[in-house]
């Protein structure tokens, strides 16, 4: 049986390592390769590339291991852990050059697919900047030496991001949901990243995310930097972050923000 501080290194040796592979394409051109959901929902050469890269690194280290990407799919292991992979999450911000996007790896237990997992440990890198956001269950959230804490939110509302998906029939409803948040809300960002934003949530740089329709390689990694950091998940199905709605923000917060937005309970 491996430790989840010993998944978390390996997590981390090849975030680094497909950060890198992922800027240098970066620099040379992005080319998109496909779209999936919609129009807007692109894959570029890169996602792919990056990752079937962290799929063979990973096979390597842990022959056992089940795998779940969001460009290659599901395949089931024996171990009993299974990798999330998002390769590049934030494809749109990475073919326009801007720099809010990551790499997000989680070694989990349970069946990927459906959410009902428990994650061990997970990364989520942003390449551009360098930051490798790590959690390891039990062990906490980490941005370099620094302990991650979430915020507490004052008198002046929260600072809330969202994101809006890529069906544009949810686009009315996801803006009506929106007004009615705005009211316990300093302002609203649009990061562009789910991975991104949750390590925001866990790093106090932002006091809630919330998102419908987000996938499990958007959220296994950044959901344990929440948790370890100090903050509530919500979401389907039965209060984790599922495919219907993941929300996440510091306990006060989360009780007032949680109530105003639409999804299964
Ligand atoms: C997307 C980003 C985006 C979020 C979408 C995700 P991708 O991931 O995280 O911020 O709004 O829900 O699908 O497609 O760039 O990996």
């Amino acid at each position: 049986m491996t430790s989840p501080a010993d998944l978390l290194d390996l997590a981390t040796r090849i975030a680094r390592e497909a950060g890198e592979l992922a800027h240098r394409r970066r620099r040379e051109g992005v080319t998109v390769a496909a779209t999936k959901s919609a129009a807007a929902d692109i894959v570029t050469a890169a996602d792919r590339e990056v990752e079937a890269f962290i799929r063979a690194k990973l096979a390597e280290a842990r022959p056992g291991d089940g795998f779940f990407g969001e460009e290659s799919g599901a395949e089931e292991g024996t171990s009993g852990i299974t990798w999330v992979v998002d390769p590049i999450d934030g494809t749109v911000n990475y073919a326009y050059g801007i720099p809010a996007w990551a790499i997000s790896i989680a070694a989990v237990e349970g069946p990927a697919e459906t959410s009902a997992w428990t994650a061990l440990a997970g990364v989520v890198f942003n390449p551009v900047t360098g930051e490798m956001f790590r959690g390891v269950r039990g062990g906490g959230a980490w941005l370099g030496d620094e302990r991650l804490s979430v915020s507490e939110v004052g008198e002046a509302g929260g600072l809330v991001a969202t994101g809006f998906g890529y069906d544009p029939e949810t686009h009315a409803p996801a803006l009506a949901q929106l007004a009615r948040v705005m009211p316990i809300a300093r302002d609203v960002r649009r990061i562009g990243a789910a991975s991104l934003d949750l390590a925001s949530v866990a790093a106090g740089r932002i006091d809630a995310y919330y998102e419908r329709g987000t996938h499990p390689w958007d959220h296994a990694a950044g959901a344990l930097l929440v948790e370890e950091a100090g903050g509530r998940l919500g979401g389907a199905p039965g209060g984790r972050p599922g495919n219907g709605m993941v929300i996440a923000a510091g306990p006060d917060f989360f009780s007032r923000l949680e109530p105003l937005l639409d999804y299964d309970r």
